[in-house]
């Protein structure tokens, strides 16, 4: 095949997937097995780390394996209802269909207290499903617990592995307060299926497993996702360089990680910038490095000029300081320096830019997360 010398091999926002995906090797392996011995795994991180990304490569790895793997995303099922037509399509289209022959595969709706109405699309014969717009709620609510039943049931029969993912976990508060409590006592019976949560807000995440009021308190094995490693990521972008006959000088990856300690889309994001400035040919150094962030702060003004804008006073002073100096805030040396108000005065500010995901915080020294902010905030605020 010829080398592909004109397309940006680097791609942020989507799935990584196939040849974008990197790395997480021992991830793979470690969720593929707990999927096939039916544990069940939170697994968690901030925001962009590869959580879907990596979820998807274990899927592929688990399919190969026979197993059965349906798929939700919880950020796209604001209402219960929406739920249950996204459990309806995902139990039909991985679960039934690989099972049954397509005149057998409706009737696994059978049971069901509200029946689904299926629409088939003339483009590609496939099928969605919809509820009734305005079901009675202990309706809508028994159809669903039976299509959570589903899974376990139809994969049971035939002796095969069976894998509930449930992305986006943390909005299962959202949707429906009764929520949680109803997929635990349905979870629960079914140990056969392995469940994997993701998600991307950690304090919800912390409270729907770690509260011990709360129904899924240790129900499932956690797992964090950190940052990519250096030298499977150096080794990765050096790769995609001379795969699109272009070349990278080592300090200019080491350059790159540096920015952005191996923050998965971060990379990808200043890796996409970089090589389209770099001709065919040609090898990227260290000013390319730099013209290639200015680029990407350019490009990210309008969302950093939002988080600024929606940031009072002093989560402004803080997130200032914590641009120059990551650290303790609450620290009264800290707070000195960097001219902030008082401890709760601090506290509280922290703890709203914690929820927004923009500062994590770990043993008390605090740091901003979102990429490439603190440099904007540097050269901006
Ligand atoms: N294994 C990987 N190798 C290379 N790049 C990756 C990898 N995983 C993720 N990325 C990069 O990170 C981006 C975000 O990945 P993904 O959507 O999987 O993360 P996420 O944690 O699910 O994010 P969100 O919090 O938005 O749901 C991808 O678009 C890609 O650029
Ligand atoms: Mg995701």
């Amino acid at each position: 095949m010829a080398p592909e010398t004109h397309t940006n091999p680097f791609r942020y926002g989507a799935l990584a997937l196939d040849d974008a995906f990197t790395d997480r090797e021992g991830e793979v392996v470690e969720l593929t097995d707990d999927a096939l011995n039916g544990q069940d795994v939170v697994l968690f991180a901030p925001r962009r780390f590869g959580k879907s990304s990596l979820m998807w490569r274990v899927s592929q790895d688990l399919i190969a394996r026979r197993a059965l793997v349906a798929h939700v995303n919880l950020m796209t099922t604001p209402t219960v209802t929406r739920l249950a037509e996204k459990l309806a399509r995902t139990v039909y289209d991985d679960i039934a269909s690989p099972l049954f022959r397509a005149k057998e595969r409706l009737s696994i709706f059978q049971g069901l207290r509200v029946r689904p109405l299926v629409t088939v699309n003339p483009d590609d014969g496939s099928l969605s499903f919809s509820f009734d717009a305005a079901p009675r709620p202990e309706d809508i609510g028994a159809t669903l617990e039976r299509l959570l039943e589903l899974p376990g049931q139809l994969a049971g029969e035939r002796k095969r592995p069976v894998v509930l993912i449930l992305d986006e976990f943390q909005e299962v508060v959202e949707i429906d307060a009764g929520l949680p409590r109803l997929m635990r006592s349905v979870f629960q019976e079914q140990p056969e299926v392995a469940h994997m949560y993701l998600g991307s807000k950690r304090h919800m995440m912390q409270r729907i497993f770690n509260d011990e009021n709360e129904p899924f308190w240790r129900s499932a094995k956690q797992v964090e996702l950190g940052v990519i490693g250096e030298e499977p990521f150096g080794h990765y972008i050096e790769q995609q360089f001379a795969r699109t006959s272009r070349g990278i000088e080592e300090t200019a990856v080491e350059a790159i990680l540096a920015v952005t300690g191996g923050h998965p889309y971060a990379t990808q994001e200043l890796c996409y910038f970089l090589w389209q400035d770099t001709p065919a040919g040609s090898i990227a150094n260290v000013e390319g490095v730099s013209d290639a962030l200015a680029g990407v702060l350019n490009s990210e003004h309008a969302h950093f000029s939002l988080v600024w804008e929606g940031a009072s006073a002093h989560q402004r002073v803080l997130l200032r300081a914590l641009a120059e100096e990551p650290g303790h805030p609450l620290a009264a040396d800290y707070r000195r320096r960097h001219g902030l108000p008082a401890a709760s005065s601090t506290q509280r500010a922290l703890q709203a830019l914690e929820r927004a995901e923009v500062v994590g915080r770990n043993a008390g020294r605090a740091w901003i997360t979102e990429p490439f902010l603190a440099q904007w905030l540097l050269d901006n605020a």
